[in-house]
């Protein structure tokens, strides 16, 4: 843990004072938001902290979610901010890259999304199985070959793949009603879930978007016509097993027996993030974070399908997601949510929030999310602007293009005073 990371960052950063004086419209801030905001500067450090090519990230987070940031992110803040055995806290986990990559690094975990799929898709990473284990657990299951779907998936699946699929289905909701489900089970559940549809023959479905969006029926039949293509065979169990194999490539034993200890002990919720009175007071260390955005991802449109494979309702789920329409709206949520943060936030202790670029960069989301950390009672450190320079491949509906571009991650960095301001 580096300590002084004012010196840190100093060292090797080109470094901007900034008045935040005119930070968007003034229109429905209080007096004291208004004063708050004109004698505030933040200093701006920009660079390149972290690319992907630095250092590799473990394999056991190639799991596809919208949105999702890097695992060398919250690794960079959790190496200069951290010891191990430390708490490490997400509100937003996602895919859970902060909670794994947590794990690989021997801190205590604590994650909430309001999002059940996040749990979903995180929490067996902890409790890593052995392959031939798996193999003899899938063995097991009992593939009724005439079983079809309440709906219609044929454009997206072979009539066997489907059969398939709805038995995974129904053995899990079995062991899960019976309180069954175990390691191996919750194993099966997350790879399959990411299975279900992508863009390569690794997936159950026949070529579609990548896994973290699932097109409407309708468009699928749009896809397969302009393709011609028909969906055709997928063996299921053995792409379980071969996904399996990848994810956890590269985990030592170590690893394995320490995730297993941070996992039994860790905090998993499903709550708005703005109220997670599971967590007890002043025992993270470091929040690593990326807020919803503005309304640009619809939920139900992009998971209706892992929903149904998981029993999840997606229009439920798509109305406790926050889709803030404007940045006034996006702020009174992220302001509540900085509230909850600083009760749960040992002293002493950070946030990394981090802001992407929205609409190419026209708003500055993180500035505007200084005033609302600072309100809280946090001491805002900086923003950390990393950049990344990059060559895009993009290859859809099978035409590949190379674009360069940048890359940008903007963190806005707080700390918990030790001794509270007057
Ligand atoms: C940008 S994504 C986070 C991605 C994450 N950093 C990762 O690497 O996978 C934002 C997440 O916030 C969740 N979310 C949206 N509104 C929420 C709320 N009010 N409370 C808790 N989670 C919420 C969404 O379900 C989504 O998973």
């Amino acid at each position: 843990m580096v300590l002084d990371i004012d010196a840190y960052l100093r060292e090797f950063t080109f470094q901007e004072k900034r008045n935040l004086f005119n930070l968007g419209s003034n229109v429905g801030k209080t007096r004291v938001e208004k004063e708050l905001i004109n004698v505030v500067y933040i200093n701006k450090y920009i660079n390149e902290f972290w690319t992907s090519k630095q250092r590799q990230a473990s394999q056991l987070h190639e799991i596809a979610y919208r949105a999702c940031f890097k695992p060398q992110l919250p690794r960079f803040f959790m190496e200069l901010l951290t010891n191990k055995k430390e708490v490490v806290y997400d509100p937003f986990l996602g895919r859970g890259t902060t909670a794994v990559e947590a794990g690989l690094m021997g801190r205590l975990v604590v994650a909430n999304d309001v999002n059940p799929l996040s749990i979903i898709l995180t929490r067996p990473r902890f409790h890593i199985p052995k392959i031939n284990e798996l193999a003899a657990r899938l063995d097991k299951i009992y593939i009724d070959r005439s079983a079809k779907a309440e709906i219609d998936l044929s454009m997206f699946y072979h009539s066997q793949t489907e059969a398939e699929i709805c038995s995974l289905k129904k053995y899990l909701k079995l062991k899960e009603e019976a309180g069954e489900e175990d390691y191996l089970d919750a194993w099966i559940r997350m790879v399959a879930t990411n299975r279900l549809t992508g863009h390569s023959k690794g997936f159950f479905s026949v070529y579609t978007l990548p896994p973290n969006q699932a097109v409407s029926p309708e468009s699928q039949r749009r896809i397969n016509e302009k393709r011609n293509q028909k969906p055709d065979y997928r063996n299921t169990k053995e792409l379980i097993l071969r996904k399996s194999r990848q994810l956890t490539s590269g985990l030592s034993e170590m690893q394995t027996k320490d995730l297993k200890e941070i996992g039994d002990r860790a905090i998993f919720l499903n709550m708005d993030s703005r109220l997670t009175n599971g967590i007890p007071e002043e025992i993270v260390q470091l929040t690593v974070t990326s807020p919803p955005f503005l309304n640009i991802v619809q939920y139900a449109q992009d998971n209706w399908l892992r929903c149904w494979f998981n029993g999840i309702d997606a229009n439920e789920v798509s109305n406790k997601i926050t889709m803030a329409k404007t940045v006034k709206e996006w702020c009174d949520f992220v302001g509540e949510v900085f509230n909850e943060l600083y009760r749960i936030t040992k002293k002493g202790g950070w946030v990394a929030f981090e802001v992407g670029e929205i609409q190419n960069g026209k708003i500055d989301l993180d500035e505007y999310v200084v005033p609302l950390g600072l309100k809280a009672g946090f001491n805002c450190e900086g923003i950390i602007i990393n950049e990344q320079d990059f060559t895009k491949t993009s290859n859809i509906w099978g035409i590949g293009n190379n674009k360069r571009g940048t890359n940008t991650n903007r963190i806005v960095l707080f700390q918990k005073c030790r001794m509270p301001s007057n």
